[in-house]
């Protein structure tokens, strides 16, 4: 082994793992997954591409001993993975998984929030764009508005799941006018409300500068109405800049990826839906474990190559492109989890 705890180029540990366990959704959000490319026809990885529950769960441990503390499942949409409840319970009972999340668009959770809690699952995260009926369905590729996923987050509460947030991609022109209609229905709940700038991700959402709601720009509509004031990061790279919401003893987040870039205390893994072991959000691809892992290869030896990986890291994409620099091929976030 070449150490236990491999750090990349910049010394950033490996500390988190994203796991995408699907690479399909029900959603059809145009930002991800643009309806007129993922329609009918579009040929999805077949079920011998997946990892296995199996192998999903014997690579989380040998990240584990490498220094991963916190796993997110995500995908596509996670809960469209048949049983997913019994992966989430495997990883629940991983030494040293202090915290383990999933990333959903929630229209499932109404049926799953019970056997995803008695599993496991400490933490949720719900992607909802807005409250309004015609801006979520065009955001989502859907024509069947938000209220099943109003249900599934009231679900989630009442199974008692805490700190549940949401995630609020914002594009300009599009939903920009509805945030603080999303903040007033969440911070009652006591749910976070995240504000995310609209990234370039992958290479299917024609993605513009123009089209990016700054996160001044995002406080300065959380301010029209609330009193915001900055508060200290949960830990050490936390994605999201923190505010306090005083009046209603809550919080909200606005995650700057575009411009204020957070590379540098950047310690997450993903794990393709096929096992390719990818170390930025906005790679043009990744190593593959799952051959490696399949031929054989006992735990030791994945360790070293997956410490062989991160060594070799040097990952600073939303820095460079605050600088100008760009990248044509990328990976697509379905496939990597977001
Ligand atoms: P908490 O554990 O609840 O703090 O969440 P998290 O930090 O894991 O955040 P989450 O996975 O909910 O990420 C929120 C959003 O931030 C994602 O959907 C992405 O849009 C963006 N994001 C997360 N990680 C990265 C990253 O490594 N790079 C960039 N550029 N954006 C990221
Ligand atoms: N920009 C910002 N956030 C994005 N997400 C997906 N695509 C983008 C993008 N281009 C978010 C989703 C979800 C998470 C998985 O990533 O809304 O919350
Ligand atoms: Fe599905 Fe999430 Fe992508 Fe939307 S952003 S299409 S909900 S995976
Ligand atoms: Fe990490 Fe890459 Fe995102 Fe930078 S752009 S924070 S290196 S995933």
């Amino acid at each position: 082994m070449i150490s236990n705890f491999p750090v990349d180029k910049y010394q950033r540990p490996i500390k988190d793992l994203r796991i995408s366990v699907t690479d399909r959704c029900n959603f059809r959000c145009n930002y991800c997954m643009p309806a007129e490319i993922f329609g009918e026809s579009y040929k999805f990885l077949p079920k011998p591409e997946l990892l296995s529950f199996e192998e999903i769960e014997r690579l989380a441990k040998i990240f584990a001993q490498l220094g991963v503390n916190k796993i997110r499942i995500t995908g596509g949409e996670p809960l469209v993975r048949k049983n997913i409840e019994s992966l989430v319970k495997a990883l629940s009972k991983i030494d040293g998984i202090a915290d383990l999340t999933m990333t959903t668009n929630g229209f499932l959770l109404s049926k799953y929030a019970k056997s995803l809690r008695d599993s496991g699952l400490n933490r949720l995260t719900v992607s909802l764009d807005s409250l309004d009926e015609k801006v979520f369905n065009e955001m989502s590729g859907v024509k069947h508005g938000p209220q099943k996923t109003l249900d599934g987050i009231n679900s989630a509460i009442e199974e008692g799941f805490e700190n549940i947030k949401v995630n609020v991609v914002v594009r300009k022109g599009v939903n920009d006018h509805t945030l603080l209609d999303t903040l007033d229905y969440f911070i009652k709940k006591n749910i976070i409300v995240r504000f995310i700038e609209f990234m370039d991700v992958g290479t299917k959402n024609k993605w513009q500068m123009k089209e990016v709601v700054t996160s001044q720009e995002i406080l300065d509509i959380v301010r029209s109405k609330y009193d915001a004031k900055p508060i200290n990061p949960n830990y050490k790279g936390e994605v999201a800049s923190r505010y306090k919401i005083d009046d209603y003893d809550n919080e909200i987040g606005i995650i700057s990826s575009v411009t204020n870039p957070f590379c540098g205390a950047c310690t997450r893994a993903r794990l393709s839906t096929d096992g390719k072991l990818v170390t930025c959000l906005f790679a043009s691809g990744g190593k593959d474990i799952r051959t490696f892992l399949r031929s054989g290869a006992s735990d030791s030896e994945i360790s070293d190559e997956i410490a062989k990986v991160w060594s070799q890291r040097d990952d600073r994409y939303s820095e460079l492109r605050s600088k100008g620099i760009s990248q044509k091929e990328k990976v697509e976030m379905y496939y990597i989890g977001g």
